[in-house]
């Protein structure tokens, strides 16, 4: 156990291994971290657990470290198994022991588990004294689960947020102070485009409230990842930043082709939008990281999506890649297609579609081309680019 705080501790597990979350939804190059905190007060209080597979390290480690029997009390602000997967082996020791969560908290671990212990809902301002520290709630519902809650350790003037303002990164240390920042940020605006651009709105709200409150905040100690303990509103208003249509202003041209001729035109887009000043970037989306590329069409005003037609549809890649845009709920982007054909020629079309179901504007007819572009139709991507360009403005 590492202390964080006087008499608080971080119990949690680094997984240095994982590569992938939610499954395989996720990529997490740099590993993760399962975060339990122990606050050792006059009452001990558990907030969160592990992850399943680890679950008896993180068993024996608070019978070693504490007693199991001296836990009077679990808080659970989530109970997605990354955090919550431990419960059961848990409670399997200390069954008597009362949970804190949301009331939709106690119906999920219900139904995770089938078990009905001791729980006690609470709602935004409801406290619990522990001793010097008193507990205050805040409701987080769908950031980003029906159930997620924070803990504010008044006294201590640390807040336990949960998945908010975590990364999937196993770091060399916990602090954000001793690790470096580049890394931190790439983690954590990717955590943010991949899990919580469709609740940007609630996170907006969200922050707007937690701001009001006026709480003393020396640290920010999110489930995943490092803790924010230099300057800790500066990833609150990261938060605030990227949950208002976030973007950078660049373009990225994201294609799939068979033989070329799809990515050749790409290309010849990429040279209009050069030509007209715009930043952009390129990406094979059939071999490109999943979560990597939604980040950078987070970062990005401009999509430019392309596929050549194969059984008169897109790709496969481009396919699920529109989905995920689409589910996503990206606000305020500019999109167009392009793609080669031999001779049905839907994919532009489809994409373009797709784009706008998605609630990007498209402002361009697609364009495409049979087989291999000719000079002259390389010169129509080129204008092509230079007319997205324009329509950035
Ligand atoms: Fe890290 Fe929503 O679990």
């Amino acid at each position: 156990m590492i202390q964080i705080k006087d008499n608080i501790f971080w119990t949690g597990i680094k997984d240095w291994g994982i590569r992938a979350f939610h499954g395989h939804e996720l990529s997490t190059h740099r590993g993760t971290t399962y975060n339990s905190y122990l606050i050792k007060d006059e009452k001990t209080v558990l907030v969160d657990t592990v992850w399943d597979p680890y679950k008896e390290e993180f068993v024996e480690r608070l019978e070693a470290e504490v007693g199991l029997k001296n836990i009077d009390m679990i808080v659970i602000n989530h109970n997605e198994p990354d955090h919550g997967g431990s419960l059961g082996y848990l409670m399997s020791k200390i069954p008597e022991t009362p949970i804190y969560c949301t009331k939709n908290g106690a119906e999920i671990i219900r139904k995770h588990f089938h078990k009905d212990w001791k729980f006690n809902v609470v709602k935004t301002g409801d406290t619990v004294k522990t001793g010097k520290y008193e507990l205050v709630f805040v409701e987080m519902q769908m950031l980003h689960w029906p159930d997620s809650l924070l803990t504010y350790v008044k006294g201590a003037n640390l807040v336990l947020s949960n998945d908010a303002f975590g990364q999937h990164f196993s770091p060399a240390s916990l602090f954000n102070d001793e690790i470096d920042s580049c890394e931190l940020y790439q983690e954590a605006m990717k955590y943010y485009a991949n899990i919580l651009t469709p609740y940007s709105a609630l996170v907006k709200k969200k922050i707007e409230q937690i701001k009001a409150l006026n709480l003393p905040i020396d640290m920010i100690a999110p489930s995943h990842g490092v803790i924010w303990r230099n300057n800790p509103l500066q990833i609150l208003e990261k938060y605030y930043e990227w949950s208002q249509d976030y973007n950078e202003g660049s373009v990225v041209i994201i294609y799939d082709t068979m033989y070329d001729s799809t990515r050749e035109m790409g290309k010849a887009i990429g040279e209009g939008l050069e030509k007209s000043g715009v930043k952009y970037k390129m990406f094979d989306c059939a071999i490109t990281d999943r979560s990597d590329l939604l980040t950078e069409i987070f970062k990005a005003k401009g999509v430019i999506v392309g596929s050549c037609t194969v059984n008169n549809t897109v790709m496969r890649a481009i396919a699920s890649l529109l989905d995920e845009i689409k589910a996503l709920r990206f606000k305020n982007k500019v999109g167009a297609a392009f793609g080669s054909y031999g001779w049905s020629g839907e994919a532009p079309r489809i994409i373009s579609q797709k784009l706008q179901e998605a609630g990007l504007s498209v402002p361009q007819e697609p364009v495409a081309f049979k087989y291999r572009p000719t000079p002259e139709e390389i010169q129509k991507c080129i204008q092509f680019g230079e007319t997205f360009a324009e329509s950035l403005k």
